[in-house]
């Protein structure tokens, strides 16, 4: 592409008085005539914030990324997005996801830019950037924050989330001081970066690299390794080439070829349950067709061999030195469409054909996988018409065949006004129920699903128990959790009729999910059953409430699935007052 054919030209390069004015407020920054020669300008979009407390540091990041640009011959401009943080964010990071997806999006369309380099980290930041990078559909690549060093307590290694929920659960059962629970809280998270288990941050940027859409290597890469500056530097380098050759774009990268890999690397890798459903969004917004059953199919044949916690031991550090998301995709290339397009101009096939893996007990081989099938199982059946979610991985194996009876909660604030209930009729055989915490019952389907397991269960040293709800569930969370279902009990999906008692039958290895109540009984209910009020009437919340999807169509907008392309000729034209 030359020079006039840049978009940034229409804004930059123009003889006339929109010329004058482009140019003349951007030196107003302090640049000088010579970045105006014609070179490309490349958008950084930072979602750096110091409350999004695991993306903290990408502003280091960002300079990277502009050195990069810089040494290539580009001209860097960074722009901060909507950022979204996991742990501070209230009701849930998940309701505004696909604002920041919006944010992401027109600000690549309304600025002079010619390619984007996305940086993201924490949990939604990550598919938010994807799903906005697709539907503009400029040349894009995505530099993601890296993990945590490990948690280090006393002798224990302590993995994010993962050993927060298990030394929670020690606490309550009073196994754990109070004094000891604060001293862990100081060593679990000590460095920057997203949390250093596989949950849903490190998913969703081992998802980005299985896409194509980082270059190779990007995921596992501590947050404070030399390496992920350099990477960055590389990604800033490649950002120019793209521009300037006027691709890849996400179109160009995002096809069916690339979300199948993207699902056997999840599969592989026991990825969180939470990159279901936002793989499912960024294909909406691709185009790409992409049913729940297309990841039974591809888990069914998929074995699961990385060893990292809560599906395994390890941590994201350990998996960085075994040879990362390079290493399980050489492993599993027999499997994947190698000739998929990266970023980086070369097939899934050429970027991991110099991969090894260092440590084999990290990263299994193909034939010693930890299980023959992948992490994650969607399930049907009449309590789950539209389909729910289960990870196998961190399930309890004799829970996965279970019939029992329902407790039932009927929405969250019953859920812990009563759980810990001396009176609440629960055993190891109950099935607790929750409703009303779906896309729109809670709204903004939070990670709730993880239900508690009562205290006075935990005391005789219950540790799981079969848990249903349209929730999800944190990617660093653990248990025989049904997740996702849908339609949700907000909506008056089935979920909504489960009463106390009714018998529920769970077979992961039949995918099955069934209430066994009588088909005119549940007909009976649902008659008598009534929406509550909505929980917005103004702004974002009523926004979301009016138009977001269900959990198996990627709880995106209905407005927002597709693309538009930005188009060169569309940034002509006068923008100033
Ligand atoms: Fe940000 Fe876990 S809280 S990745």
């Amino acid at each position: 592409m030359t020079a006039q054919q840049l978009r940034s030209r229409n804004w930059f390069g123009r003889k006339d008085l929109d010329g004058f004015a482009h140019r003349s407020w951007t030196k107003s920054e302090g640049f000088s005539e010579a970045v105006f020669d014609g070179r490309p300008t490349i958008g950084i979009a930072n979602s750096w914030s110091e409350l999004t407390t695991c993306n903290a540091h990408l502003r280091q990041v960002a300079e990277a990324v502009k050195r990069g640009v810089w040494s290539a011959g580009g001209f860097p401009l960074e722009f901060p997005t909507v950022s979204l943080g996991e742990v501070l964010m209230k009701p849930t990071a998940m309701l505004f996801r696909n604002l920041m997806a919006m944010d992401v999006e027109e600000c690549i369309r309304a600025y002079p830019l010619d390619a984007v380099v996305l940086l993201s980290g924490c949990d939604k930041t990550t598919p938010a950037m994807l799903m906005g990078a697709a539907s503009a559909d400029v040349p894009a690549v995505m530099v993601t924050g890296g993990p945590m060093l490990k948690g280090k307590w006393r002798e224990q290694e302590l993995g994010s989330g993962t050993d927060l929920w298990r030394l929670w659960a020690e606490r309550r059962a009073e196994r754990l001081t109070e004094e000891e629970f604060c001293e862990a809280e100081a060593c679990m998270s000590r460095s920057n970066g997203h949390c250093m288990v596989m949950g849903t941050a490190s998913t969703m940027a081992s998802m980005a690299e299985a896409l194509g859409m980082t270059l190779t290597g990007n995921a596992a890469i501590p947050a404070v390794d030399a390496r992920r500056y350099a990477l960055a530097e590389m990604s800033g380098r490649r950002a120019v080439e793209m521009a300037l050759a006027g691709g890849p774009k996400p179109s160009q990268v995002l096809t069916p070829a690339a979300f199948d890999n993207a699902i056997r690397v999840d599969m592989a890798i026991a990825g969180s349950t939470n990159a279901i459903i936002h793989l499912v969004a960024i294909a909406g917004r691709a185009g790409v067709p992409l049913p729940l059953s297309r990841f039974d199919e591809l888990s069914r044949t998929t074995p699961f061999i990385l060893n990292v916690s809560p599906s395994g031991k390890y941590l994201m550090e350990d998996f960085f030195y075994a040879g990362g998301i390079p290493a399980v995709m050489k492993n599993l290339l027999p499997l994947l469409h190698g000739d998929a397009l990266t970023v980086s101009g070369k097939t899934i096939a050429e970027q991991v054909r110099g991969a090894a893996c260092y440590n084999e007990d990290v990263i299994r081989p193909l034939d010693l996988p930890i299980a023959g099938e992948g992490g994650t199982v969607i399930l049907k059946g009449n309590l789950c018409p539209d389909g729910a979610v289960l990870k196998q991985s961190a399930a309890s194996a004799h829970l996965l065949t279970h019939r029992g009876r329902a407790v039932v909660f009927e929405d969250h604030a019953d859920l812990h006004a009563r759980i810990d209930d001396p009176s609440l009729a629960v055993d190891e055989t109950s099935v607790l129920v929750l409703k009303r915490v779906g896309p729109k019952g809670a709204p903004g389907m939070p990670e709730w699903g993880a239900a508690p397991i009562p205290a006075k269960l935990l005391r005789k040293g219950v540790k799981d128990l079969v848990r249903i709800s349209d929730a999800r569930m944190s990617g660093t969370s653990y248990g025989t959790v049904v997740l996702h279902v849908a339609p949700e009990a907000a909506v008056g999906g089935p979920l909504a009729l489960v009463q106390n008692g009714d018998e529920i039958e769970l077979d992961v290895p039949r995918r099955t999910l069934t209430l066994r109540v009588r088909d005119e009984e549940l007909a009976r209910r649902r008659a008598a059953w009534t929406p509550r009020p909505p929980h917005y009437t103004r702004g974002y919340g009523k926004l979301f409430l009016d138009h977001v999807l269900q959990a198996n169509e990627g709880v995106d907008f209905d407005f927002l699935r597709g693309k538009t392309p930005v188009r060169f000729e569309d940034s002509a034209g006068p923008s100033h007052a």
